[in-house]
């Protein structure tokens, strides 16, 4: 486990202002994880619509929101980040593990801008980020589940790595599907999961816990009736 540790952040997963809001209401939404899918999802397209949808969210969460580029050249990647930070002092700039992403990260990372690099699925390209100074990683547990690989043992092996030295790069467990996927994340020490709002409110279900308020509050009735 990381020493340096304090607490396991959630993030939700989404562009659906409404979900956020209701997440956030929770009091346990540390931030927020977007990419161009989820913003499709919500019917948010246009670049002015896509940019003002990332101010809307930064005025809902007080904490990260990732804006994903979707540049895949070097120079395309460095002018469109460098432009997302701008928007607000909350954004972390999403880059694809590609080459070229690597080589933005290092510069974003020496211009002080927080970026969060998506689309991992091996502990090479998880190490290859750290290198370069990613704010944050993005491993895609449910995606390596789906090919029947095991999303979280990667999650492991890069945490296990990452402790045998002193990068900061935070563990943001992705495509988190639902709540044994965070329960494992929190058990293997990952800094973050960007989570569904379903899978998060998961959390919160045990059936003996409903059974025994039903029987509290019938008893409570029956001595008051
Ligand atoms: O955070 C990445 C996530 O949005 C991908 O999730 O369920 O499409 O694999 P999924």
């Amino acid at each position: 486990m990381n020493p340096i540790l304090l607490h396991m952040k959630f993030f939700i997963d989404t562009a659906n202002l409404a979900e956020i809001k209701e997440a956030n209401n929770l009091g346990i939404l540390d931030g927020v994880t977007t990419n161009p899918s989820l913003m499709a999802k919500e019917g948010i397209t246009g670049e002015v619509n896509i940019l003002k949808h990332y101010v809307d969210i930064c005025n809902i969460v007080d904490g990260p929101v990732s804006a994903e580029v979707i540049s895949t050249d070097y120079k395309g990647i460095v002018r469109e980040g460098e432009y997302l930070a701008t928007l607000h002092k909350n954004i972390v700039v999403k880059v694809p593990m590609i080459l070229d992403g690597i080589k933005a990260i290092k510069h974003f990372s020496k211009k002080g801008i927080k970026t969060n690099c998506t689309l991992i699925f091996s502990a090479g390209q998880a190490l290859l980020a750290a290198k370069a100074g990613a704010t944050y990683i993005s491993p895609f547990l449910g995606r390596l589940d789906d090919i029947s690989a095991n999303g979280i043992d990667l999650v492991g092996q890069i945490r296990h790595i990452y402790n045998n030295y002193t990068f900061d790069t935070q563990i943001l467990a992705a495509s988190v599907r639902h709540p044994m996927h965070i329960i494992n994340c929190a058990e293997l020490g990952a800094d973050v999961a960007t989570c569904p709002l379903k899978a998060i409110k998961a959390l919160a279900n045990h059936p003996l816990t409903s059974s025994g308020l039903e029987t509290f509050l019938a008893d409570h009735a029956k001595g008051n009736s």
